[in-house]
């Protein structure tokens, strides 16, 4: 080889060393599940910087270096905690690549300031920052972040870009509601800074940018004095809840969710709210909330059952009167000596009862091969028994061909609500040109489901899940979450979307990113480019 080369002059070397390239460049970015589960495919770098300086020179290096030719163009993307379902995160465009800009030690904590009788402070936070860390960060300080929360392992860059939310009528629970000022990495590698202003369409476009402007490399967050809080759960009947006042039951709380267990006929209504300060003492209590993990028992246990459930409904009925059953009882242990909390309501500091994390001796259930399927809708909370009940009859509608379908999640179907939060792409908007009153808030259908580890990966029933999608979809105006559902549910779900609110959120990311550096399958769907 070596003797070829040199006898062969510097056009081959350049040639070989060319389609080398190539053929060791294109490899697959998986998401939190890993191998299997791509986000990304052909991505011809993958960066691990260390600071927002060092992601600023990795743009303007990617950019400057590549091809004039447009095919060939880079196209970046940020990566964060890899905590999304579908290949959604790179653009689709035939023929490109992508470098990949891994933000996991971008993760400076900064600025923190709360003087002491001011009831509200704040603190800057760079892209790869998790909630986690933040929360350790202000626990030792006396501070918290309020409700504009995702889980534990998820970046704060990737949370803003993406619209992530909690569930709350009461409290904003959007992450990007409790941002004051983002710094954003454009498509020539400058960084601008946007302050919260809603009459400004850079900021209304900054605030759920999928991150089509750019990188999010540092998030100004709004915090608050640290407080305890309470975690309670009670059980309805079905029935109560879908004819009852469901904004009744959310909006009075800090934040609150219902779980859905269609089989069972029966609700979860979990909420959560603060001990007053002058209270605090009175509960030492220091409830840790399990979101995710499972004992390695526990987890083969689970996936033997939902595995022979893609073909017995029975299998799938158990798990789900299993799962009812574990769910009644709180998920908590107490953090000061790891040992499980029996009874409602729970307490304890702010961040471990509204998310908590992983118990010692446990794993992250996909750790045990459980995986999943999601979907994620918003709808107008004031259409929320409509869509409830049009969600119980195409669940009754099979039925009656005698195939009962369950929930295949360890927590049933999670029900969430949103604030109103005005900004141009997030699920909580509202004044768009659809018929729906979106001033009260969204309810959120996000239903989890189980995908098999055997065969074709379908669920049991697979056409029943498409179908419902696809119904929701066209019956109401409803809006999807930006990272759970897949590239079908967007090009669906897009005529839902304000075309004056997209073409407002154009005209801002061509200024940002001219090129189309950034673009995304989401960004390319929603027409864009
Ligand atoms: C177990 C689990 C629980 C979750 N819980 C919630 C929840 O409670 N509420 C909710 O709304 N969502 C939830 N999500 C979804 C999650 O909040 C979003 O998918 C979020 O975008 C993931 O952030 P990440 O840091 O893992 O980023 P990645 O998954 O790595 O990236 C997601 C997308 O954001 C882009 N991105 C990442 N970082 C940046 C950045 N700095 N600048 C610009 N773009 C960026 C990526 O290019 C990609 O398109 C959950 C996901 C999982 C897996
Ligand atoms: C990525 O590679 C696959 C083959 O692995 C190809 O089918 C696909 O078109 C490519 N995608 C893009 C965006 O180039
Ligand atoms: C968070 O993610 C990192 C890698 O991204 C992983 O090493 C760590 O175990 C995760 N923590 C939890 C609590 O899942
Ligand atoms: C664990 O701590 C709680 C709260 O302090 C206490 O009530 C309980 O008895 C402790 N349990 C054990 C086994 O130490
Ligand atoms: C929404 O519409 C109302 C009524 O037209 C108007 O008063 C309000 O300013 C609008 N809000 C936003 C954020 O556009």
């Amino acid at each position: 080889m070596a003797h070829l080369l040199r006898s062969s002059g510097s056009l081959l070397l350049l040639l070989l060393l060319q389609l080398s390239n190539t053929a060791t460049t294109a490899t697959v970015y998986n998401t939190f599940d890993g191998e299997g589960f791509p986000s990304c495919h052909n991505v011809s770098q993958i960066y691990r910087p260390k600071s927002v300086n060092e992601m600023v020179s990795i743009v303007k290096k990617t950019i400057t270096t590549s091809s004039s030719s447009p095919a060939e163009f880079p196209r970046i993307r940020a990566a964060g905690k890899g905590h999304m379902w579908y290949d959604t995160q790179c653009s689709g465009d035939p023929g490109s690549t992508t470098v990949l800009i891994q933000t996991e030690e971008v993760d400076g904590i900064s600025d923190f300031t709360l003087p002491k009788t001011a009831a509200e402070g704040s603190v800057v936070v760079d892209a790869g920052v998790t909630f986690f860390q933040l929360a350790e960060f202000l626990h030792e300080r006396g501070a918290l972040v309020g409700y504009t929360l995702t889980n534990w392992n998820i970046s704060f860059g990737g949370s803003v870009a993406m619209g992530a939310h909690r569930s709350s009528l009461r409290e904003h629970s959007m992450v990007a509601a409790g941002a004051l000022a983002l710094d954003i990495i454009d498509g020539s590698g400058a960084l601008r800074h946007v302050e919260r202003d809603d009459g400004n369409d850079n900021w209304l476009a900054a605030s759920t940018s999928l991150g089509l402007l750019g990188i999010v490399a540092r998030i100004k967050l709004r915090v608050y004095p640290d407080s305890k809080v309470y975690a309670m759960q009670d059980t309805l009947e079905e029935s109560a809840v879908l004819n009852g006042d469901i904004y009744g039951l959310i909006a009075p709380y800090a934040t609150a969710n219902l779980w859905w267990w269609p089989y069972k006929k029966k609700f979860h209504h979990r909420y959560y709210d603060v001990i007053p300060a002058a209270d605090m003492d009175k509960f030492p209590q220091e409830g840790f909330q399990n979101t995710f993990s499972v004992s390695s028992v526990e987890g083969i246990a689970a996936r033997t059952l939902l595995d022979s459930g893609k073909y017995l409904a029975t299998s799938n009925m158990l798990f789900e009167e299993i799962t009812f059953g574990q769910w009644e009882t709180p998920n908590f242990r107490e953090k000061t000596n790891n040992t499980e909390i029996k009874t409602w309501p729970v307490y304890g500091w702010n961040y471990d009862v509204l998310i908590g994390g992983l118990y010692p001796d446990q794993k992250p259930e996909w750790e045990y091969g459980l995986h999943g399927y999601t979907l994620e809708l918003a709808f107008p909370v004031t259409m929320a028994n409509q869509m409830l009940k049009r969600v119980r009859a195409l669940f009754d509608a099979e039925l009656k061909k005698g195939i009962v379908m369950t929930s295949t999640y360890r927590s049933g179907i999670n029900i969430k609500f949103g604030k109103p939060y005005f900004d141009f792409l997030g699920q909580v908007t509202y004044n768009t040109s659809d018929p729906g009153d979106w001033s009260k808030g969204a309810i959120m259908l996000d239903f989890p489901s189980y995908r098999p580890s055997v065969g074709d990966h379908k669920r049991f029933n697979e056409q029943f899940y498409t179908n419902l999608a696809h119904k929701l979809i066209d019956e109401f105006p409803c809006r999807p979450h930006w990272t759970k559902n897949n590239r079908d549910i967007f090009k669906r779900a897009a005529k839902n979307l304000d075309p004056d609110h997209l073409s407002r959120f154009n005209t801002v990311r061509k200024d940002f990113d001219p090129k189309g550096v950034y673009r995304s399958v989401v960004g390319e769907i929603l027409g864009f480019y």
